[in-house]
């Protein structure tokens, strides 16, 4: 591995629920693809984490995982410059996220938001279970088998953050370790809206994949709603109030962009030119990759030993880190 920047150590994953969609490429890949030139980085596919919510299908989750090795590597997330892994793979991280669970009183899990607010929901899918609860611990685990300093997170993942942090400065405590409390680090969050204007989620169904079809491309922006106020092709609308301009705005040239202010102000272009100019330039970024996805696919060999080589790595560094943790602890390594 190259000679990185800092020491710091950047630890990072996403749920193996399938393929990315591209709030995960502006939301998360896009940074990490910077990252992975600075610092020392390990970003897995965490399938366990899956596994709490889509307990039924673990088949499924299976499947993705492997989908989404192929597309975080034909994203950019360079297999020579960071570690990528499946969680699974690395069992390490159930070993330490036991070892956490035993230090973790129950009401610190009780207390993050993310479980008080979904409690209803979890009740109605049949996913009020055990394993999801102490999620947060296992993310704390993920983090710490690598002894990570650093985790890009969004907003909505602060509290699981903070979490991992208690845990390991609880550990540090009855133990009189000194291993690294995990801070956060927070990239510039690029919210990508989905298609009817709420949050990207596949869950609502609203997304647009990475390694999108051409004809699906297509298909999803012509049925985008625009601003209402262009009913008729003469009537001007306000770009800020269409979630089409959003999307310009993470894919198209400065130049497109006040082409389509002025355009849609001025009732100079129609939104069909508007979608049109839109659906160009998301293909010119979408085409080289779905090219190497493709090519990924079809060579599963080469696909397999890229997965088997970095489940390596990742495992050599964890199983080292928990031998230390192990030591510290005075609990019987062997
Ligand atoms: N919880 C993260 C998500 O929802 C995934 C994740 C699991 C993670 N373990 C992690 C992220 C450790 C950062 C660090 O996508
Ligand atoms: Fe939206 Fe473009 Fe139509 Fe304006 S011209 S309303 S930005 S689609």
């Amino acid at each position: 591995m190259s000679e990185k920047a800092t020491r710091e150590i950047v630890m990072s994953g996403m749920r193996a629920t399938g393929a990315l969609h591209i709030g995960h490429y502006f939301g998360a890949l896009k940074n990490w693809i910077q990252l992975q030139d600075q610092h020392e980085c390990f970003f897995g596919v965490m399938d366990w984490h899956a596994l709490t919510t889509h307990f039924k299908n673990p088949e499924g989750i299976a499947q993705s995982n492997r989908v989404m090795m192929a597309e975080y590597i034909a994203a950019g997330v360079d297999p020579d410059k960071c570690v990528l892994f499946i969680q699974s793979q690395v069992p390490e991280h159930l070993e330490l996220y036991f070892i956490f669970s035993t230090l973790t009183p129950m009401g610190w899990l009780e207390r993050v938001p993310t479980w008080k607010d979904a409690e209803e929901e979890m009740r109605v899918s049949d996913t009020h279970n055990l394993g999801r609860f102490s999620y947060p611990v296992l993310q704390a685990a993920d983090i710490s088998v690598y002894a990570g300093t650093r985790v890009p997170v969004g907003p909505d993942q602060v509290s699981h953050l903070e979490l991992s942090r208690e845990i390991v400065r609880r550990w540090n405590h009855l133990f009189k370790g000194h291993w690294p409390e995990p801070k956060p680090l927070l990239m510039r969050p690029q919210v990508v809206p989905g298609l009817d204007g709420r949050k990207m989620s596949k869950t609502y169904g609203n997304s647009i994949l990475l390694f999108e079809e051409s004809k699906d491309l297509q298909k999803k922006i012509r049925g985008m709603p625009t601003d209402p106020a262009r009913i008729k092709r003469e009537d001007p609308g306000e770009p800020s109030k269409c979630t089409v301009y959003s999307y310009h705005q993470l894919f198209s040239s400065a130049e497109d962009l006040s082409w389509v202010e002025s355009g849609c102000r001025t009732a100079g272009i129609g939104c069909g030119d508007c979608k049109g100019r839109l659906i160009e330039n998301i293909e010119k970024v979408i085409l080289p990759l779905r090219e190497k996805k493709k090519e990924f696919l079809n060579n599963p060999t080469r696909l397999d030993s890229i997965v088997k080589e970095g489940c390596r790595k990742a495992r050599e560094r964890a199983s080292r880190n928990l031998s230390e943790i192990k030591k510290q602890m005075k609990w019987p390594l062997t």
